[in-house]
């Protein structure tokens, strides 16, 4: 089981508890923490988060990405990690 520590659009930090199998996306949006999104299939980047701490893995996506940023809805938790909805 992983954490995955995600900093809010209020700026609260909230720990959420998962095993890994499914996307950060989804492992938001069952925990009630809403970001960005629209295609899920890697194609738009509207779902673009920053990786503060630990590693993921990734599929491959078509979006350019900066050093740090990972897709919620094509990246799982292999650690645990910490995120920041990206401003
Ligand atoms: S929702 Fe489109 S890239 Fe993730």
């Amino acid at each position: 089981m992983f954490r995955i520590d995600v900093d809010n659009i209020n700026g609260k930090t909230e720990s959420l508890y998962v095993f890994g199998d499914e996307s950060i996306l989804t492992e938001l949006e069952t925990h009630n923490v809403l970001i960005n999104y629209s295609c899920r299939q890697g194609h738009c980047g509207s779902c673009i988060l920053k990786l503060v701490e630990g590693d993921v893995l990734h599929q491959e996506c078509l979006v350019p990405l900066s050093k740090g940023e990972i897709l919620a809805c094509q990246s799982k938790p292999t650690t645990d990690i910490k995120i920041t909805i990206k401003d």
